[in-house]
């Protein structure tokens, strides 16, 4: 762990985040003790759990000259929103090629973290799932023969550079429960390309705290999710000089709440969405967090958890996707159906 400190880091986050009760929560599904860890609010943005992963992976592209930050991910990406919002704060321009339905998708309403790509004047390019290499190719050619220095950040930031940030907050959560006299059973999160899943088991193993990670993935596919873990968490521990290695046995993900794919509502999404805000005043979204809470929900629901557990719900942001939702919302908290349950702009 000697090495983390050493790795090159610039400081984007207020940390650290939160850690914070949950008792209306907890006793609304007469679940185990919850505690919230507030990623939501690294103060980046909207705050988010890429904030994290942008100390590390931000300080290589300083580190090479980069004056253009290159990256995209789905339309309504919280991931797009916080590589601009780290790119302008460290004065550079952001290039961000998003998926969508058709190409150059361009929908007559802003809203949620396409409306803030917009405001920080990234350069958006919207291609469809099969053309999105070609753009990304076309792109690097473009800004490099009128002389810039491209960056090229992997969707999610998900490499050993950026699982560094989940390294280091699990080190930080663990501090906390110490100080305030807590011993962590389970640690709940939304996970997609799994980089954020991969630093807390590495942290959690390195540091041998027995606390049991889950994975709430937010799209299908847990065995192919489960393989991409296994293999970042053990690239991560060699990246770290830990001599260290996982095997799949030892990665937990339940794929039960992302429903038919990405971003599409379910009910227990949006039950979660609602219950998180009546209990606590805590705001989810449908696409990552919502998932998480709905996982939350179901494992209690089911018996998984015993009283006494203690089990901490890592908010790992995405406030702004909540906004793009309202229709199908407003729809379940008034009982009728949802207008609509895969969004509008997916690619
Ligand atoms: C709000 C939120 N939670 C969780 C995740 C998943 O993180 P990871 O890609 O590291 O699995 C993301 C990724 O986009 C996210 O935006």
């Amino acid at each position: 762990m000697m090495k983390l400190c050493a790795l090159p880091r610039v400081r984007l986050a207020n940390l650290p985040t939160p850690l914070q009760e949950a008792p209306n929560l907890s006793k609304a599904l007469g679940g185990p003790r919850i505690l919230v860890k507030r990623d939501d609010l690294t103060g980046l943005a909207f705050g988010g759990n890429k904030t994290r992963k942008l100390e590390f992976l931000m300080a290589n592209a300083l580190r090479e000259g980069a004056d253009v930050v290159v990256t995209g991910a789905g339309f309504q990406s919280n991931w797009c929103t916080q590589a601009a919002a780290a790119a302008r704060r460290l004065g550079m321009r952001c290039v961000l090629i998003k998926r969508g339905p058709v190409d150059g998708y361009d929908p007559e309403e802003y809203d949620g973290n396409h409306l803030l790509h917009f405001l920080m004047g990234a350069e958006i390019r919207v291609a469809t799932r099969g053309n999105i290499r070609r753009v990304y190719e076309e792109t690097m050619e473009e800004l490099r023969e009128k002389g810039h220095h491209p960056y090229l950040l992997s969707a999610a930031g998900s490499t050993p550079p950026g699982v560094m940030g989940y390294v280091n907050a699990l080190l930080e959560l663990l501090s906390q429960a110490v100080e305030m006299g807590v011993k962590i059973d389970y640690l709940i999160h939304a996970s997609g390309s799994g980089g954020t899943m991969a630093g807390l088991i590495l942290g959690a193993k390195a540091l041998n705290t027995g606390i049991k990670v889950i994975g709430a993935a937010v799209s299908p596919g847990r065995e192919r999710m489960t393989k991409s873990v296994v293999e970042l968490v053990n690239e991560s521990a060699e990246y770290l000089g830990l001599d260290l290695k996982v095997g799949e046995d030892e990665v937990t993900i339940y794929d039960e709440y992302a429903g038919p794919g990405y971003g599409v509502i379910t009910d227990e999404k949006a039950e979660a969405v609602k219950l998180a805000a009546e209990t606590e005043g805590l705001f989810l979204d449908p696409v990552y967090t919502g998932t998480s809470m709905a996982a939350l929900i179901g494992l209690i629901r089911e018996g998984f958890f015993k009283k006494d557990d203690t089990v901490v719900f890592l908010h790992t942001g995405g406030s702004a996707a909540l906004f793009p939702y309202k229709a199908p919302l407003k729809a379940y908290g008034l009982g009728r159906p949802m207008p609509w349950r895969k969004p509008p702009w997916s690619g």
